[in-house]
């Protein structure tokens, strides 16, 4: 089953959307498999975001996810990684699509409430970088084969 990580960022946390997050996930059908709230080490902050360094954003972005606690889950279930990216909207909340997570509740790309993983080989990397394997919960919903065909 293909999984995605999503982190609520400080400002999501800070505003009181976590649950407006774990509400939209929940009722798309995805399945939560890990959660857990956490002040995001410099160090973990580095390695998630390696690839943006030397970007311009860089810095700012590490103080931001830095600053103040995230609540990381992971969530599953067929097509997981567009799905929540479908969700969460596009990254520059005046280009999210209405409806979504960026539109309905941000204005600005340094601010944009959420992060989800953008490709399934990502997804498996950061799950593996934020959670331990005995961590993710393996499980099913009375309800899956309703929202899973297969
Ligand atoms: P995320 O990783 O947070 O899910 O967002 P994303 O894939 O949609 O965007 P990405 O390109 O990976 O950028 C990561 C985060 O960096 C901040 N950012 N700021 N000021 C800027 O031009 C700029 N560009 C990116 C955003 O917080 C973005 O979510
Ligand atoms: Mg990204």
């Amino acid at each position: 089953m293909e999984r995605t990580l999503v982190l609520v960022k400080p400002d999501g946390v800070q505003r009181g959307l976590i649950g407006e997050v774990i509400v939209r996930l929940e009722r798309r059908g995805l399945r939560l498999v890990a959660a857990k709230f956490i002040a995001v080490s410099q160090e973990l902050a580095e390695t998630h975001y390696a690839i943006h360094k030397g970007k311009p954003f860089y810095d700012g972005l590490i103080r931001y996810i830095t600053s103040a606690p995230v609540m990381a889950m992971v969530w599953e279930g067929p097509n997981a990684v567009a799905a929540v990216r479908q969700t969460m909207g596009a990254t520059r909340p005046t280009e999210a699509a209405p409806g979504s997570l960026r539109h309905d509740f941000a204005l600005e790309i340094g601010r944009n409430l959420t992060h989800a993983s953008d490709t399934v080989e990502n997804g498996e990397k950061e799950v593996a970088l934020w959670f331990k394997s005995e961590e993710l919960v393996t499980w099913g919903r009375e309800i899956d084969r309703w929202v899973f065909e297969k």
